[in-house]
Formats: structure tokens, sequence, C-alpha cells
């Protein structure tokens, strides 16, 4: 147990250690920036009524007691807003009309970006693509539920280069393939990429990549 997971516990997220156990490797990684943070941006949101939805965006808003909270969703969440979190209905694997419109909301230099939406290898692909240029410097990316990698149900368009390989392959070489990222957003983070860790908490059940910006 650790403060982080105290607040995934008390607010339900499957983060927790009831779960995924992500937030000892989290907790370690976003601790120096907790005061400093001031966007989050999560993809999926969850839930179906005002106490149970947004887990993790309450969570989070918790945690960063400095940052607004931003989450994304197919679904409507407004009833779950705040001063300190706005929800947006936007589809992930789509950039017009739906992932831009997400950063016409934030902004840019966002502290802390979390793909926990379709894990679907595409989806995970094109939001990455996307929105790391929106990344503060030192920010950084977490990709959730990497282990959906190696399940042919998250691959729908049957892309050679599920997330996981695109990853494995990014941390050892500095190179991204990847069917669903731009030339100039793969040169983009080719070149500022800092680091790029992958966190088997549990193999081919909790696995979660998390990379940092220079
Ligand atoms: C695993 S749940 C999120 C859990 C939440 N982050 C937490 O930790 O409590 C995944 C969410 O992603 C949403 N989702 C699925 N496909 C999506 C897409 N293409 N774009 C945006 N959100 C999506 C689902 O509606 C669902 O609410």
């Amino acid at each position: 147990m650790n403060f982080l997971d105290d607040i995934f516990c008390k607010f339900g997220t499957d983060k927790s250690s009831k779960q995924h156990n992500f937030a000892g490797i989290y907790h370690a990684a976003l601790d120096p920036m907790r005061f400093q943070a001031r966007k989050v941006l999560e993809i999926g949101i969850f839930g179906t009524t005002p106490e149970n939805a947004g887990a993790s965006l309450k969570s989070w808003a918790e945690y960063f007691p400095n940052a607004h909270i931003y989450g994304v969703d197919l679904h409507e969440y407004s009833f779950i807003n705040t001063g300190r979190i706005t929800t947006i209905v936007a589809d992930q694997g789509v950039i017009p009309g739906n992932l831009d419109r997400v950063v016409t909301t934030t902004g840019s230099d966002i502290d802390l970006i979390i793909d926990d939406g379709s894990h679907l290898m595409h989806h995970q692909q094109i939001t990455l693509g996307y929105l790391f240029k929106y990344l503060k410097s030192g920010g950084y990316y977490i990709i959730e539920d990497l282990h959906t990698s190696y399940h042919d149900i998250s691959n729908p368009t049957g892309t050679q280069y599920n997330t996981m390989l695109m990853l494995e392959v990014l941390r050892h070489s500095g190179v991204i393939l990847s069917d669903y990222i731009s030339e100039a957003d793969k040169q983009y983070i080719q070149q500022q990429l800092a680091s790029c860790e992958i966190h088997k908490v549990t193999p081919f059940a909790s696995e979660t990549a998390i990379l940092r910006k220079r």
C-alpha cells in the first residue's frame, strides 16, 4: 500500500492493489511532480452513477491538488464535472472532431496523460501519436493494460505492430514502428522521448508503460 493506492482504493479504480496494482509504480514516478502538476488528461472514465463513475479522475484530483483533471470517454459523463474535473465526449480513435477537440479544451503543456480507454492497438497508437506533442517537457504518458497486446480481440485492424511490440522496439532502438502514427509524429516522439519503461506487474494480466518526454 502507498499513499496513491489508498486513494485508488477509496474511489474504486481498477488501478488499485485490489486489481492491477499500478499505484507503486505510478507513485514512484509521479510523486516529485505532485504539487507542480497543473493538467492531467485521462482517456477512459467508466462507471454509471455519480458515486461510482470517474474513479480514476477523482483519484487524480485528490493526488494532484493543484491540477485540473480532464477525462475523455465515448459516453457522456458531465454529471461528474466539478470545479477541477472536466469531462469531454470524444472517440480516441479519431482525430478530426475528437482528439483535436480534446486539446482545444486542455491546451498544451499537459503534465500527465493516461490512456485507459478502449485498449485497441490502433486507438492506443493514434492517441499516442497525436497527443504526445501536447505533453509538457518532463511530462509522463502512460499506456495502461498493455497486456491487451496479446489478445487478437484488441487488434481488430490486424496491425503487424501491436502496442507492446511498438514500445519494446522504441525502448531498445529509439524507433517507432506503427501503421497509425504519421511520419512527422513518429519523428517528434523519437526526438522528444526521454525514457520508455514497461512494467509487467502481473505478467499477461497487469502491464503498463510509462513514457517520459525530454
Ligand atoms: C477501463 S475503463 C476506464 C477506467 C477508469 N480509467 C478507471 O481507472 O477507473 C475504459 C473506458 O474507456 C471508454 N472507451 C472505450 N472506447 C473508447 C474510445 N474509442 N474513446 C474514448 N473512450 C473509450 C469506455 O467507455 C470506458 O468507460
